[in-house]
């Protein structure tokens, strides 16, 4: 059997070398456009930083699992074709801010069709819209060579950072198929390629609409919990609750369970936003306005905790960051990747430089270049009424960003520490070393509740900690966050 990937990236890259890893008499071809993203995965320096991936494309590359920019040729070859490309949201034109962009999966799709020869299982992996198999069977089709096309959803579910791992031992699989003999056919087909590894019991086959939808609806819940926790920091913080004992009281419940209930400074990361944006989308284009409000408050949640962290950091500062230099630990929206698109440290960052904070960002996985590229990008702005408000940073603000090597020369001088993303290494760094090392007062905030307040106090720090009991001095401060 022959499998094709159209997409090498921070999805179909790790899936295919999982799929070729545990089926080693499948021949598994990842092909991309993208010329050097594919030499990278030809290469010692995988395109992306995935723990535990490098030993799996080094043991299964060459043998078999390839990676080509021949996008025709192994799409024609293969049995089953996933589609992987990345389907963002749409920055211009109808649905702008909103819908997602569905340029790059068309495009995959066409490619199918102009290319195929014989009958093939086309497999949607990237997160689409529900109902995206219909407008996929009609492009398939459209230039009738009479080849039968079988059509399936299968959400990936892979965390970053933990992708390998959730590959080896998923939840569940997820395969969406028509009711037809011939869906179900395709169905089975995919379901014996993941039975080499997953429990049967794991593997769950259900109609397409409803792997569709569940793929958005999995995203949604998972970020409304952050942003239920969330909001219930904020009260936290205004009551002497700590965020953190709340949370594992009401996790205790197996009904509510205890994942996904750390607070922090606010959600990113290529899914939660995109995915959410996308729902609210699909509710408003069906009528159910009252539904999509409801699910848009979860970014709005969202939004509210990067801005009140924001203002926590200023606030306490005596209300004036002009010229201060704040360290910034974390750039990549969470630990153990470099991935930074809808990173949350990018709000935070442009915050603090519209008050005109010096800023020196370190991040184990993040190039300067990278790092450059995304304060300058232009961002969309989803909430603004004019949907195509783009967010930029003037070249006066990018004055005011460095970049350090490591945490230590971040910290060098600085006023204040911002931690925004959870690498284990900030949890072990020498915070006494640190605090020598900074203006007085020190100031540390804690954007992931990763260190322990009272431990960095005891040096001397003034320390804030999302939803936990706060300082005198910061509580004395009367912002309304
Ligand atoms: C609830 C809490 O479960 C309990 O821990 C707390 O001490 C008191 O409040 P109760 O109100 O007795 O208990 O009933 P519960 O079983 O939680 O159901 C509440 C309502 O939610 C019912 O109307 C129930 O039908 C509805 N429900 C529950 C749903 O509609 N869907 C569900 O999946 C679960
Ligand atoms: C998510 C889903 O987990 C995954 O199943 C889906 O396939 C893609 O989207 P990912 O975006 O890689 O995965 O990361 P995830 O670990 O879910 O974290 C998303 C964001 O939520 C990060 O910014 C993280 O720091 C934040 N987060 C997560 C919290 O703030 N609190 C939590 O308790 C958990
Ligand atoms: P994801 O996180 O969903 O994997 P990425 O952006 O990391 O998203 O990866 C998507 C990949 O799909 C990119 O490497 C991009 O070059 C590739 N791609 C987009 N459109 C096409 C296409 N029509 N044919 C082949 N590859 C494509």
């Amino acid at each position: 059997m022959k499998i094709c990937c159209i997409g090498a990236g921070y999805v179909g890259g790790p899936t295919m070398a999982v799929i070729a890893l545990k089926c080693p008499s499948v021949e598994v071809a990842v092909v991309d456009i993208s010329v050097k993203r594919i030499a990278a995965w030809n290469s010692n320096r995988l395109p992306i930083y995935e723990p535990g991936l490098y030993d799996i494309v080094a043991q299964c590359r060459g043998r078999n699992l390839s990676f080509s920019t021949d996008v025709e040729k192994h799409v024609s070859e293969a049995d089953i074709v996933f589609i992987s490309v990345n389907t963002p949201t749409k920055t211009f034109g109808l649905g702008a801010g909103k819908a997602a962009d569905l340029t790059y999966w068309e495009s995959a799709a066409r490619t199918i069709a102009d290319v195929s020869t014989s009958d093939k299982i086309v497999v949607e992996k990237s997160t689409v819209p529900v109902r995206t198999g219909e407008s996929l069977k009609k492009i398939l089709t459209h230039n009738s060579k009479g080849i039968n096309y079988q059509i399936l959803s299968n959400p990936e579910f892979l965390a970053e950072g933990t992708a390998v791992q959730d590959l080896l031992r998923p939840d569940r699989v997820l395969i969406g198929g028509l009711e037809t003999p011939e869906g179900k056919k395709a169905a089975q087909v995919l379901k014996d390629v993941y039975a080499h590894w997953v429990p049967e019991d794991r593997i769950i086959t259900i109609n397409l609409w409803s792997a569709e939808l569940s793929k958005l609806v999995a995203n949604a819940y998972l970020a409304q919990r952050i942003s239920s926790i969330n909001s219930i920091s904020a009260l936290c913080e205004a009551t002497g609750a700590d965020v953190s004992e709340v949370a594992r009281a009401v996790g205790k419940d197996s009904r509510v369970g205890p994942m996904y209930l750390n607070a922090s400074f606010g959600f990113g990361g290529s899914a939660f936003i995109k995915d959410i944006l996308s729902l609210v989308y699909i509710c408003k284009c069906n009528g159910l306005t009252d539904v999509a409000e409801y699910w848009k408050q979860v970014l709005k949640i969202n939004d509210f905790q990067k801005s009140r962290f924001v203002k926590r950091v200023i606030s306490s500062m005596f209300n004036t960051v002009v010229g201060k230099k704040i360290a910034v630990l974390g750039f990549a929206f969470k630990k153990d990747t470099g991935d930074t698109r809808d990173t949350p440290v990018i709000d935070v960052c442009k915050g603090l430089l519209d008050d005109k904070a010096t800023l020196s960002i370190y991040d184990p996985q993040v190039s300067e270049e990278q790092l450059i590229y995304d304060l300058t990008m232009q961002k969309l702005d989803w909430d603004r009424s004019s949907s195509n408000q783009l967010l930029i940073l003037s070249p006066t603000e990018m004055k005011q960003v460095h970049t350090a090597r490591n945490a230590y020369e971040a910290a060098e001088g600085a006023h204040g520490v911002c931690i925004l993303n959870d690498w284990d290494e900030f949890r072990e760094l020498d915070y006494r070393k640190i605090y020598e090392a900074m203006c007085k007062p020190a100031f540390i905030f804690d954007g992931r509740n990763v260190v322990d307040p009272e431990k960095l106090r005891a040096i001397g720090f003034i320390v804030y900690s999302i939803g936990k009991p706060l300082d005198a001095w910061v509580k004395s401060i009367a912002v309304a966050v």
